[in-house]
């Protein structure tokens, strides 16, 4: 997967959703510039693919493109793994070797999870940052290094910085630009297609021939949260292309992973189980059209066509779901 995409640029990016839209007209303009990014998004979202295609389309795609995880750092491995370190510079330096700052030179550093960074991190990249100069542990000679920042973060760092927990001269540094990536949730109208290319690609990689998704396993997979966003879509459809041993996916072969099996109320399990079953369902096409009109008939039907419950169900107003009633002629 990773190394499918890790060649993407920002103009290969397609969508059909309007914040979605928003967060690739930002990623051109990003790719354009040299400013510090900040790339806000739920875990999965898509940020490493993002930093690494904004780096790809930019005028150091052919510098190196390095990742640091500054949340996963000790205190004491932080400064040689940013600034490196002399060969004997402390105990177990057998060599000597170029932090991330001085591997990034001329291309881009990402810094993933930034809002988790200890306060040390927060001060020494602020460093690097105003000065532009660092020295490697163990030695005194200055180096310079001109590598675009890119960082990446689940929380909005405004808040952590709010909170007390994010340094705000840091934050002004590295929000030269903030690109905000939706949930998978709510550009759900992009859910078909995603399934399909996925399922294009896993169903190669397994010497899978799956024809269709049959539409009670096509409902699942729409109605679901998709907490994990990409990461949890590409891994429930890996998964599925698995277990399907015929050329339909059933919805017997749609699992979820259990770390992010969203709670279910008895009322929502139960819709689940039924909709197996459920006539509503047999003999449909594959449209995706189709599939919202069977599910809302489905869950109004199940919530014993009350409105305010229905719409609870399917995450929706209770005006949108008025509209769909009205195309289904349901009054
Ligand atoms: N536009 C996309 N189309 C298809 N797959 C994608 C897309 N964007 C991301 N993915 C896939 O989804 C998964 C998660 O992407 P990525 O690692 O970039 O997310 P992330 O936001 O950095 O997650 P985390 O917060 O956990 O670091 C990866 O396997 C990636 O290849
Ligand atoms: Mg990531």
């Amino acid at each position: 997967m990773e190394s499918r995409l890790s060649s993407l640029k920002v103009e290969d990016l397609r969508t059909t959703n309007a914040a979605m839209t928003r967060c690739i007209s930002l990623a051109k303009l990003a790719a354009k510039s040299d400013v510090p990014i900040v790339l806000l998004g739920e875990t999965g979202t898509g940020k490493t693919l993002l930093a690494q295609a904004i780096h790809n389309s930019s005028a150091r795609a052919q510098g190196p493109f390095i990742s640091f995880n500054a949340s996963a750092m000790s205190d004491t491995l932080l400064e040689s793994q940013l600034f490196g370190h002399e060969k004997g510079a402390f105990t177990g330096a057998q060599q000597a070797i170029k932090g991330k700052f001085e591997l990034a030179n001329e291309g881009t550093i990402f810094l993933d999870e930034i809002s988790d960074m200890s306060p040390l991190a927060q001060v020494k990249i602020l460093r690097v940052l105003e000065y532009g100069e660092f020295e490697r542990l163990g030695s005194e000679r200055m180096l310079k290094t001109d590598a675009r920042i890119i960082c990446a973060t689940n929380v909005s760092l405004r808040d952590r910085v709010r909170q007390g927990k994010f340094r705000e001269d840091l934050y002004h540094r590295l929000n030269g630009l903030t690109i905000l990536i939706p949930a998978l949730r709510d550009r759900r109208e992009e859910l078909p297609g995603l399934i399909a290319n996925e399922l294009k690609v896993s169903a190669l990689r397994l010497g899978k021939k799956i024809t269709a998704i049959h539409p009670a396993a096509m409902d699942c997979l729409l109605v679901h949260d998709w907490r994990g966003n990409l990461r949890e879509l590409s891994h429930t459809v890996r998964t599925m292309t698995l277990f399907c041993d015929g050329d339909v996916i059933m919805p017997e072969h749609v699992h979820f992973p259990p770390d992010l099996e969203p709670l279910q109320t008895s009322a929502n399990s139960s819709e689940k189980n039924a909709s197996h079953a459920h006539p509503d369902y047999d003999g449909g096409d594959l449209l995706l059209a189709s599939a919202v009109k069977r599910h809302v008939r489905f869950v109004y039907k199940q919530a014993n066509q009350n409105q305010r419950r229905a719409a609870k169900l399917l995450g929706i107003s209770r005006a949108t779901l008025s509209r769909h009633l009205r195309e289904l002629n349901h009054k």
